[in-house]
C-alpha cells in the first residue's frame, strides 16, 4: 500500500511544524524550501520536537521512523508536489511570492490535489486567482498556530472560489492530524484568531505607549487575571515581532483599522524580534532559546483587564455580526488557537457587556475611532443583556435555573437563602451562604453538583484537614463552638485557635429536595437531590444524596462520603442511605 503523500512548501517556523504533524499522522511529506541550509535546520528542529513528543509518551513510533517519511526537495516546488493529494504552502507572507508558488504548484500537482495556504493575513481569493480556473475551487486557507505540534486549532478559510468538497476534505485532513477545525465563512483579513489577537496586541501596545502600563504589567494581567498561557508581549516575542508586524501591515493594507502603535514598530526597526533574536520585549539566554521571563504576579493589580481586552471583544462581536463564524466557533477558535481559558464572547459576558461598552467608549474618546462599540454590543446593552450578571449576554445563563435553585434551597432550609452576587460574578456560578454552617455553597451547573467551600481565600487549611479523607470539623479552644465544615477562624470569637477533629460520618436525614438543573447554555442537565443530615456531633450538614429520592425518608440513617478530588478548591459531600 502506498502512503498518502502531501507537500509542504516553505520550511520555516510554521512549515517545519506542519510537516512534522503530517509525518506523525503517517503521511509521506515532501518538504521544500529554497536553500539546503533551511531544510537542514528544519529537519533538525523537527527531530528535536519529535524527541520531546516521544518523551511525553505521545508518539508510538521511533523518532527516526517518523523522520524518514519527510523528504527534502531543494528549491523544487514542482518536484515536491508530484503525486501528492494535498499541498500546504507556508512561505513568507508576501502575496507575489505566494502567487508564484501557487502557479507552480498548480502546474505540477495532480489535477485532483487540494492547494492550501497557511497564510495568516493574505486573501485566499487573490491567491486562488494565481491558479487555473478549474483548480480554484480546490484552493483553501489552512491556518495553523505556532507551534503547530502543540496548538490544537486549524482555521479553514473559504475563499470566493472554494467549494464545499474542498472544505470537507481539509476538515478531514485536520482531524487526521488530531487537530480541531473551525471553518471561517468569509475571507476577512486575519480570519478569526489573528483579528482578535491584533486588537489585543494593539490595546496592549497603546497602553504602554501612553504610559498607562509596562509590558510586564500587561502580561501579568493577561496571565494572572485572565488566565492566558502567555502574556501579550511574551507571545509577541515567542511568535516573532517581525511576523506580528508583517501580519499587522498586511491586514492594514486590506482595510483593517488600527495597528501602527510605535512600541511594537520600534522593536521591529531595532530588529529585536523576540526569542529568535535573543531579545524582544524580554531578554533570552541566546537567539532561539526560549525561557520564560519572570513576570511578577503582583503587577496584575495595576491595570484593569477590561481596558486591555475590550477591543478584542469588540472584534469578536463584529465577526459574529458579520457572519464570519458562529458564536461558538469564535470562542472555540480563540480557546484552541491561543489557548485562552475562555473565548472573547464568554469573557465579555463575564466582564459585563455594559462594562465592555464603557471601556470601548473610553478608547474611542482617546481618538481610536476603530474601537467604537460594535452595534451588537450596543444592542445587547440596550436590551439589558449584560452577560452573566443578568442571566443573558452573548450566551444564555438560564437565570430561571438560578431562581429555581434558590427556591428549592429555601424549601430545604426552611428560611430565605441569599445568593452572593459578588461571588456569582467571580466564579460564574450561583453561590449561596449555607445559613447553618456559614460555608459557601455553590451549584456547579456543568457537573450538576452542589459544592461547598469555606471561604474562597481560606481554603488551604480546610483542604489540608480533608486530605486525610475524613470529615473534619473545628472546635474553638476559647469558646468551645464547633463548626462543620471546618472554619479557619472561629466565626464567633474570631480567634484562629481552633482544633481540628474528626466528625462521625453517619447521621440522620432531616429533609431533602430535588434541584432541577437545566441551564440553557450547557448540554448537561438533570435532577439531583440535596439534603440536610443531622450528625450525632450536633451538626447539620448539607450534601447531595446518592440515592433515588423515592427511597428517602426523614429519619433514615445515612453515611457521608467525601469527594476526594481535592486538587481543586472545593469539596463535595454526598450521602448514601446506610
Ligand atoms: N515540540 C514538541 N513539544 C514541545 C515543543 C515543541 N516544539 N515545545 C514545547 N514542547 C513541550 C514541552 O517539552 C513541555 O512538555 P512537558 O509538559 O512534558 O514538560 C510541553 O510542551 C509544554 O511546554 P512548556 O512547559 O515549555 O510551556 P507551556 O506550558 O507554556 O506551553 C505553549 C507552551 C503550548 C506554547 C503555551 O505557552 C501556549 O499555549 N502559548 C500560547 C501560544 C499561542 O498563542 N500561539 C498562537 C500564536 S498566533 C499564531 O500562531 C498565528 C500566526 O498566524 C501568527
Amino acid at each position: 500500500m502506498t502512503m498518502p503523500r502531501v507537500a509542504v512548501i516553505g520550511a520555516g517556523t510554521m512549515g517545519h511544524g506542519i510537516a512534522e504533524l503530517f509525518a506523525i499522522a503517517g503521511y509521506e511529506v515532501h518538504l521544500t524550501d529554497i536553500l539546503q541550509e533551511i531544510l537542514d535546520k528544519a529537519l533538525k528542529s523537527i527531530e528535536e520536537s519529535l524527541k520531546k513528543v516521544k518523551e511525553r509518551g505521545l508518539l508510538k513510533e521511533d523518532v527516526s521512523a517518523v523522520l524518514s517519511r519527510i523528504k527534502p526537495f531543494v528549491n523544487d516546488v514542482c518536484g515536491a508536489v508530484g503525486g501528492v493529494e494535498l499541498v500546504v504552502e507556508a512561505v513568507v507572507e508576501d502575496i507575489e511570492v505566494k502567487k508564484r508558488v501557487f502557479a507552480e504548484a498548480d502546474r505540477c500537482a495532480p489535477p485532483e490535489a487540494v492547494l492550501a495556504t497557511n497564510t495568516s493575513s493574505l486573501p485566499i481569493t487573490e491567491i486562488a486567482e494565481a491558479v487555473r480556473p478549474d483548480r480554484r475551487p480546490k484552493v483553501v486557507g489552512m491556518h495553523f498556530f505556532n507551534p503547530p505540534v502543540l496548538m490544537p486549532l486549524v482555521e479553514i478559510v473559504k475563499g470566493k472560489y472554494t467549494n464545499d468538497e474542498t472544505v470537507k476534505k481539509v476538515v478531514d485532513y485536520t482531524k487526521k492530524l488530531g487537530k480541531e477545525p473551525v471553518v471561517v465563512n468569509k475571507d476577512v483579513p486575519g480570519f478569526i484568531v489573528n483579528r482578535i489577537l491584533a486588537r489585543l496586541n494593539d490595546s496592549a501596545c497603546w497602553l504602554v505607549a501612553r504610559g498607562l502600563a509596562t509590558p510586564e504589567t500587561v502580561d501579568a494581567v493577561a496571565m494572572y487575571k485572565v488566565g492566558l498561557p502567555m502574556g501579550v508581549f511574551l507571545l509577541l516575542d515567542f511568535v516573532g515581532i517581525d511576523v506580528a508586524c508583517f501580519v499587522a501591515e498586511a491586514m492594514r493594507k486590506r482595510g483593517f483599522g488600527g495597528g501602527s502603535c510605535p512600541v511594537i514598530a520600534e522593536k521591529c526597526q531595532q530588529k529585536k524580534y523576540g526569542v529568535k533574536a535573543g531579545e524582544g520585549f524580554y531578554k533570552y539566554p541566546a537567539p532561539g532559546k526560549f525561557t520564560r521571563p519572570n513576570i511578577p504576579k503582583e503587577l496584575s493589580d495595576k491595570l484593569d483587564p477590561v481596558a486591555l481586552f475590550a477591543p478584542a471583544v469588540n472584534e469578536a462581536a463584529y465577526l459574529l455580526r458579520d457572519g464570519v463564524a458562529t458564536r461558538e466557533d469564535i470562542d472555540k477558535a480563540v480557546k484552541l488557537g491561543l489557548n485562552w481559558p475562555k473565548g472573547p464572547l464568554e469573557l465579555a459576558d463575564e466582564m459585563g457587556i455594559d462594562t465592555v461598552v464603557k471601556a470601548l467608549e473610553e478608547w474611542t474618546s482617546m481618538g481610536f475611532k476603530e474601537l467604537a462599540p460594535d452595534p451588537l454590543l450596543l444592542q445587547l446593552a440596550k436590551e439589558g443583556k449584560l452577560g452573566r450578571k443578568t442571566g443573558e449576554g452573548f450566551y444564555k445563563y438560564a437565570k430561571s435555573v438560578v431562581i429555581a435553585v434558590t427556591e428549592t434551597l429555601e424549601k430545604l432550609y426552611g428560611e430565605p437563602i441569599k445568593q452572593l452576587e459578588s461571588l456569582i460574578t467571580a466564579t460564574g456560578v450561583p453561590v449561596y451562604r449555607d445559613p447553618r454552617s456559614g460555608a459557601l455553597l455553590w451549584v456547579d451547573v456543568r457537573e450538576m453538583r452542589l459544592r461547598f467551600t469555606l471561604s474562597v481565600n481560606k481554603l488551604e487549611k480546610f483542604v489540608e484537614g480533608l486530605q486525610r479523607g475524613r470529615l473534619m470539623y473545628t472546635q474553638c479552644r476559647r469558646c468551645g463552638a464547633k463548626y462543620f465544615p471546618p472554619q479557619v477562624d472561629c466565626p464567633r470569637c474570631k480567634t484562629s485557635d481552633v482544633e481540628w477533629r474528626e466528625t462521625s460520618t453517619e447521621g440522620e436525614l432531616i429533609t431533602w429536595t430535588v434541584i432541577n438543573v437545566k441551564p440553557a447554555s450547557f448540554s448537561h442537565h438533570g435532577d439531583y437531590v440535596v439534603g440536610i443530615v443531622k450528625m450525632p456531633d450536633g451538626f447539620n450538614v448539607t450534601a447531595w444524596i446518592d440515592a433515588d429520592p423515592k427511597a428517602l425518608k426523614p429519619g433514615m440513617k445515612v453515611r457521608l462520603v467525601v469527594d476526594r478530588r481535592l486538587g481543586e478548591n472545593y469539596i463535595t459531600y454526598w450521602f448514601k442511605p446506610a
